[in-house]
């Protein structure tokens, strides 16, 4: 598709499919992230559904964000979007007829490659009087959907799909009103959690989810910002259970997104990692449910200072991270669940660790954009690292000069960002193919890294 280039050569917001990357002398410096993915989704998502005009600031510009702004367009908002600051981040600007008037769209809905949009779609589907079909590119159409049709199916909705709505395309009717459920998904997943949340929205009494590791907490804080009755009550060790009270309608609402915390990551990891490096992190999401990477990578004896700032909504702070000397850990299955997104880049830390890290129950990643697990193994061991999969643990030796490396993203965002990161630390120049995967949730991240690059 483009043509292969150096990094130095071309404009970084549209980065080349082919990319050749040169080892760095030193990382320094400060950056602006993109807006948190997840909460760009949902805040587009609210809007759609509050009767009137929101806004939403600083939101992630990536394709996913874009493919649920065209979503909610086609489902009758009317959304403006406008570039906003410095991280190429844009400012929409949503005005809905509501909850209540949603338009039956024309045809097929397009995710692209992004789950998030799909799975809560589906959710808000459900509680309309049509019928839609959700869709999504050739990584979307493999990825699991049974754990989504189940519960909007328990909840009275039609669900097909191939395999019996088990994956993508999915058409959905929709019905008035949904039956309430307690519901307790099989896998920790934010997405599915959220979908039924939505669905509760439409239905009649109360919907409970139950959740034995608690995923991120974005929908419940934000329905709430909104007015929406939805009450979190912990349960067991690290479980909860999340309420919602059917009948609600989300008021408009002026959302300013956060840096994207799995953005933040990369540049956390690479910082630690480099011999040479001091990398600084402006206004990052914090959420408890979202800094299990900052976490561990502390605990792995990453030099990470933070810095809360004020946030009149979900936590924030600048981050400071610099060249570390890590040691490996183990990292439990809850842990690797809060962490999810953040595994690849984890594992690139771990590569130069002392030791061995297992990272345990790290199965659904073979669920994700790619097979994760297969692509971290077969990528990092082509820079030389010591990676193996053990069931659904990844097991990590450590240190291990990187070499530089041929390798190829599996068109997985997470996975071309980890291996660019690699690149920094190799000792000779990598080739990667699927580099423009980057713009999944990171458009400018090849530009952010020359800024830094010294
Ligand atoms: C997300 C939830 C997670 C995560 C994904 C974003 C969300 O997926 O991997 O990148 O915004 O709710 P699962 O719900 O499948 O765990």
């Amino acid at each position: 598709m483009n043509p292969t280039m150096t990094t130095r050569e071309r404009d970084w917001t549209l980065p080349a499919d082919h990319l050749t990357l040169e080892p760095a002398a030193r990382l320094v410096g400060e950056l602006w992230l993109p807006g948190d993915k997840s909460i760009s989704h949902r805040a587009l998502m609210l809007a759609l559904l509050a009767p009137g005009t929101s806004t939403i600031r600083g939101a992630g510009d990536g394709a996913d964000v874009r493919s649920t702004a065209s979503i909610a367009a086609a489902l009758g908002a009317d959304v403006a979007r406008q570039s906003s600051d410095d991280a190429s981040n844009v400012e929409y600007r949503v005005t809905s007829p509501g909850i209540d008037a949603l338009a039956a769209p024309e045809r097929s809905l397009d995710c692209g490659n992004s789950g998030t949009s799909l799975r809560l779609f589906a959710g808000i589907i459900a509680g309309q009087p049509f019928e839609a079909t959700l869709d999504g590119d050739a990584s979307l159409r493999g990825r699991p959907m049974a754990r989504l049709a189940a519960p909007l199916r328990a909840m009275g909705a039609t669900v097909h799909g191939p395999d019996g709505g088990a994956r993508p395309p999915l058409r959905i009717r929709g019905r008035r009103p949904l039956a309430s459920v307690e519901w307790t998904p099989e896998v920790p997943s934010a997405q599915v959690k959220s979908a039924i949340l939505l669905a509760g929205l439409r239905a009649d009494g109360v919907t409970r989810v139950r959740e034995t590791v608690a995923t991120r907490d974005h929908t419940e804080r934000m329905l709430r910002a909104r007015g929406v009755d939805v009450c979190t009550t912990s349960e067991g060790p690290g479980g909860s259970i999340v309420e919602i009270e059917g009948g609600g309608t989300p008021a408009p609402f002026d959302e300013v997104v956060p840096g994207d915390p799995s953005a933040a990551a990369f540049w956390l990891v690479a910082a630690a990692i480099h011999p040479d490096a001091e990398i600084r992190l402006r206004g990052v999401g914090v959420n408890p449910t979202r800094r299990a990477a900052v976490d561990l990578l502390r605990r792995m004896g990453a030099r990470i200072e933070e810095t809360a700032l004020e946030s009149r909504g979900e936590p924030r702070a600048d981050l400071e991270a610099c060249s570390s000397d890590l040691e490996a850990i183990e990292v439990s299955p809850a842990e690797t669940a809060a962490a999810i997104d953040e595994i690849p880049i984890l594992c690139l830390a771990a590569t130069q660790a002392r030791g061995r890290t297992t990272i345990r129950g790290a199965g659904e990643l073979r669920h994700k954009e790619s097979d994760r697990i297969a692509g971290i193994v077969a990528g990092l061991r082509a820079f030389g690292a010591k990676v193996q999969n053990q069931g659904d643990d990844l097991v990590v030796d450590g240190p291990t000069a990187l070499g530089g490396a041929a390798v190829d993203s599996l068109d997985d965002h997470r996975l071309a960002m980890t291996f660019a990161v690699a690149a920094l630390i190799a000792r000779t120049q990598t080739k990667m193919g699927g580099a423009a995967s980057a713009a999944i949730s990171y458009p400018a991240f090849f530009r952010d890294l020359e800024r830094i690059r010294r």
